[in-house]
């Protein structure tokens, strides 16, 4: 655990979606501060800052993080997935229309996080049943759509990802 005296700042330094990125936090800064105002990603949104509602969310070592309630200083080192390495890396264009086509956004601020989690949850099970899904998404609040479009939007695009024809 690193500490720093209070108003002192350490170099971040991390592999963002595939690049060397650093940055300067103070020992309380927020990762998603820090991704947002030192590295200028602004695709990960802040909604609760408790951990709570998943907007949040990107990958951090490969597994899924809350990057309000992780400090910059701990992702010091570390390899992070944002949406916007998400967008190039993972087809998740596809994803996008299939939210689209189910109108499975509205405003649009929980979509980032669903969406990591999303892509996340599907390599490493690509064949989820409705069920499945609603279990993954219990872990994102959305204000404005309810669930059934992102279920029917994740069950298409984790059929298009195995190649199947969408039922
Ligand atoms: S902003 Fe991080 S979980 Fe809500
Ligand atoms: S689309 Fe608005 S919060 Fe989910």
């Amino acid at each position: 655990m690193i500490r720093l005296p209070a108003g002192e700042r350490m170099r971040v330094t991390c592999t963002v979606n595939g690049a060397a990125k650093s940055g300067h936090a103070e020992g309380r800064t927020l990762l998603s501060d820090f991704l947002r105002h030192e590295l200028h990603l602004y695709g990960t949104h802040v909604g609760c800052e408790h951990g709570v509602c998943g907007a949040c969310t990107v990958i951090l070592d490969g597994r899924l993080a809350r990057s309000c309630s992780t400090l910059a200083v701990q992702a010091d080192g570390a390899e992070i997935t944002t949406i916007e390495g998400l967008a190039k890396d993972q087809g998740l264009d596809v994803l996008r229309e299939a939210f689209s086509r189910h109108g499975a956004l509205q405003c649009g601020f929980c979509t980032p996080g669903v969406l990591a989690s999303t892509a996340h949850y599907l390599e490493s099970n690509p064949d989820p049943n409705e069920e499945d899904i609603r279990e993954m998404l219990s872990g994102h609040l959305c204000r404005c759509t309810g669930y059934e479009g992102m279920v029917r939007a994740i069950l298409e695009f984790a059929a298009i990802k195995r190649n199947e024809a969408p039922e």
